[in-house]
């Protein structure tokens, strides 16, 4: 039994007054993915996946394990570059702008496009030079304590550390740690943060804390989350897309984006059988 199933004996609670931004209000899109689809080899993972993600909103990324939620997030920031045997086809436009156009820099294109991943991963370095390690590594030297004060703030972490920041980054705990990877994501200004199961190695305190924290950075931020806690997206995401797995014609099985909409509509209305079995935990 999968733990999703197990989360959802409980009905999904739909935070009603916190924040979630009006869906239908203008919308700026950010990333628009027009039939986009990966393979490992000959091994298809996501197929023709097309829809668009919105400025300053959360847009949650569900569904089964498999079903390509890891590799479509890595399409966005052109992390499956880095991996041989991946094959993206389809277009990612970031403003308009092909992310795969040959001109275009792949560093750059991490510098605007933040990732965090599901577990913490500080270097074995110091808090503060952990921090300003990408700003060194971008040339972004000019008021660097500044730069990682601020960006310790802004993952609400500088309280806890700012009497220690010469101190190893291991010595924190797995909230502390996962809060000084965001931290490290946002000194170099991206637009976007991505974050591929960021609580799910973290206890539920520090799983709140990682929510509250979302909220907060959606002002300023495009936050794309992948998550296997359906409560989880029904509490931090203005939009939620789910995926699941299909079978091709030649019997392979690949990922594909089901339903996209508002969170509320997902779990409370949707409009595909699918989506509704694997919200209400008939799936799995
Ligand atoms: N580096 C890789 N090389 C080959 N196949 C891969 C690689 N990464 C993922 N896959 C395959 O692609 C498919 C989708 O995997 P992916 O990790 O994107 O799913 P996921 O939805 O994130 O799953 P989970 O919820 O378990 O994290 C799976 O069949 C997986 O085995
Ligand atoms: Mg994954």
């Amino acid at each position: 039994m999968s733990g999703d199933t197990i989360l959802n004996v409980a009905p999904i609670e739909i935070a009603q007054s916190r924040e979630r931004r009006p869906v239908t209000a203008a919308r700026e899109t950010v990333f628009d993915i027009r039939n986009l689809s990966v393979s490992y080899g000959k091994t298809p993972a996501v197929k023709d996946v097309s829809f668009e993600i919105y400025r300053n909103m959360v847009t949650a990324i569900i569904g089964p394990s498999g079903c390509g939620k890891s590799t479509f997030i890595r399409t966005l920031n052109r992390m499956n570059d880095l991996v041989p045997s991946a094959k993206v086809e389809g277009d990612v436009l970031y403003h308009g702008q092909d992310l795969y156009a040959s001109r275009v820099d792949p560093v750059q294109v991490r510098r605007k496009i933040g990732m965090v991943f599901q577990r913490p991963n500080p270097f074995p370095k110091s808090i503060f030079d952990n921090v300003a390690w990408g700003l060194r590594v971008l040339g972004m030297k000019d008021n660097l304590k500044d730069r990682v004060q601020h960006a310790l703030e802004q993952a609400a972490l500088w309280d806890d550390v700012r009497h220690r920041l010469k101190k190893s980054a291991l010595g924190l705990s797995g909230g502390q740690q996962q809060r000084l990877c965001i931290a490290r994501a946002l000194a170099v200004e991206p637009e976007v943060l991505l974050m591929d199961e960021p609580a799910s190695s973290l206890d539920p305190i520090a799983t709140s804390r990682i929510e509250d924290l979302m909220h907060t950075l959606k002002r300023d931020y495009t936050i794309v989350i992948v998550t296997h806690n359906m409560q989880q997206a029904a509490r931090v995401a203005d939009l939620t897309a789910f995926f699941s797995l299909d079978v091709l014609p030649d019997g392979a099985r690949t990922g594909l984006l089901v339903e996209y909409d508002a969170t509320e509509k997902i779990f409370t209305q949707p409009s595909d059988k699918r989506t509704e079995d694997y919200v209400t935990g008939r799936f799995g």
